[in-house]
């Protein structure tokens, strides 16, 4: 079976080959956790080989210094640009569209589909919604459902990667997922990114053919790497 690159030799390594291409892999974790790199990451080495990515930005985490250092210095990052089509809703209604506009764009080719950043829009409209009661409440999260299926179902009929990230809040000495059982149950890999006083581990919590295990891993300008014997 075909896997996407994630654009790192260790991380490639560590997944068989990278992420699965026809089912959503939601990766998650706190601020800072490194959620944005991989998915920046995998656009980047999309983008290198002309392949078409879309990518849905709602936190504002797209960065073209980052990604610069990505390509490194020598190969064009304004053809890398060109080949990502950026969205970049700033409330859940704009997300909304924002998915109207992805359907219409899989006329073209289509090799990636991002949404970094799922449920922070939602969330803000959910504390809104928890004022305007049950109707308003239960309106927004069968639209994050919907949002979540409709990804599935474009990476399972049309074998297009989608990568999710998500942030975890901590409630009851836990670390739960925003919105966790719609993206759980819709993301068919998870992987958990946790940052300990520096020290990087991603856990891989759902595959559908590969055991739970841990990478060690650490952020430099060209990507991610595995972490050596330090
Ligand atoms: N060139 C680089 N070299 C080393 N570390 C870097 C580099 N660029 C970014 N980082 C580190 O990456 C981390 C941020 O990662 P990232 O933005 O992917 O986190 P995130 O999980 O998306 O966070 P958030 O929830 O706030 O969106 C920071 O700790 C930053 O120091
Ligand atoms: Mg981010």
């Amino acid at each position: 079976m075909a896997k996407l690159s994630a654009g790192s030799y260790d991380l490639n390594t560590w997944l068989y080959g990278g992420y699965e291409t026809d089912i959503v892999t939601v990766i998650y974790g706190g601020a800072g956790s490194g959620k944005t790199n991989f998915c920046l990451l995998a656009a980047v080495s999309q983008a290198k080989k002309g392949k078409k990515v879309i990518f849905i930005d709602t936190e504002g985490g797209f960065s073209v210094e980052r990604i610069k250092q990505m390509v490194g210095e020598k190969d064009g990052v304004e053809a890398v640009l060109e080949s990502i089509f950026l969205l970049k809703p700033t409330n859940f209604e704009e997300q909304k569209k924002a998915f109207v506009e992805l359907n219409k764009r899989l006329r073209d080719q289509v090799d990636l589909i991002v949404v970094d950043g799922m449920t922070i829009l939602y969330r803000l409209d959910f504390a809104d919604a928890r004022d305007k009661g049950d109707g308003a409440l239960q309106m927004i999260n069968s639209e994050l459902a919907k949002q979540m299926k409709t990804l599935a179902e474009i990476a399972r009929k049309k074998e297009i990667p989608v990568l999710v990230t998500n942030q975890v809040y901590h409630w009851e000495d836990e670390d739960r997922m925003v919105g966790g059982d719609i993206l759980k149950y819709w993301g068919k890999c998870l992987i958990e990114l946790v940052n300990d006083k520096g020290r990087r581990t991603a856990y891989l919590r759902k595959h559908r053919s590969l055991p739970e295990k841990s990478l060690d891993f650490v952020i430099d300008n060209r990507g991610i790497k595995k972490r050596g014997w330090i």
